[in-house]
């Protein structure tokens, strides 16, 4: 058995209700029968009806940006895992940072989303990766340990087998810099030989881990060539459909 390939769009704060709708269809057009997974991870308002779009499509996913941790109750503003989970989403991007930076997300929070999806039978696509002080620092492999740690290593063995991994630096995020093929591998491998050191070989073996940042047509056949990066999180790129489905049709 091999570990599965994949490629998340994360549209961030972008589209109006009619362009996600067309983004979507272009999209969904364009892929062909190929073992690589595709999630569209759109804003909220977009959910329910691209549920309706990628239904039956072997292959493509639908995947939220955010939830709330709570299945109900006074949180003005917020959408639970329940709610996701009722209209056919079957992925959740957790930490990524810009939402620890802008809305001050911690690990501990992470950790409390992350098994609110896992309890609602969903995927966590958790976010890691550094800012560019501490890669300058040297100390990016440990920092991104603990994210790791204290957000997911409290999971069984079967709840982590439902996570995807993506690495993330923030310094490649939305900035045109991507990190190297070697410097993704070395990341990559890293995190897989952490959680084979938790979890085991098996279980690292068969995890999925997304390279994020810059990642478009241009260099996502090079990222993705490394034995280590099985896919990417994609966010400008992933807002074009002929990019997107190029950056998919890399493997
Ligand atoms: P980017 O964003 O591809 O625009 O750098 C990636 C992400 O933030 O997930």
């Amino acid at each position: 058995m091999n570990r599965q390939r994949i490629v998340a769009g994360n549209w961030k704060m972008n589209k109006t209700f009619d362009e996600g709708r067309d983004l979507a269809l272009s999209i969904v057009k364009r892929i062909g029968p190929i073992e690589t997974l595709v999630i569209l991870c759109p804003p909220f308002i977009h959910l329910n009806y691209l549920a309706s779009v990628t239904k039956g499509i072997a292959n493509v996913r639908l995947g939220a940006q955010n939830c709330h941790f709570e299945n109900s109750g006074a949180f003005t503003g917020e959408v639970s895992a329940l709610m996701l989970q009722s209209i056919g989403v079957e992925y959740v991007i957790v930490g990524h940072s810009e939402r620890r930076a802008y809305f001050a997300e911690t690990n501990e929070l992470l950790a409390k989303k992350v098994d609110a999806i896992l309890s609602h039978g969903m995927h966590p696509i958790f976010c890691c990766g550094e800012k560019l002080d501490i890669r300058e620092a040297g100390t990016h492999l440990e920092f991104v340990s603990q994210q790791i740690n204290d957000s997911l290593f409290h999971l069984s063995k079967k709840q982590f087998s439902k996570v995807v991994l993506a690495y993330e630096p923030i310094w490649a995020i939305g900035t045109g810099k991507t990190a190297s093929p070697l410097q993704a591998q070395e990341m990559h491998a890293y995190i897989r030989s952490i959680i084979a050191a938790h979890f085991g070989d098996d279980l690292a073996f068969l995890t999925t881990i997304l390279y994020g940042g810059s990642c478009k047509p241009s260099n996502s056949k090079e990222l993705f060539s490394q034995p280590d990066v099985d896919g990417g999180l994609i966010g400008g790129a992933s807002l074009v459909a002929e990019d997107f489905v190029s950056i998919v049709n890399s493997f």
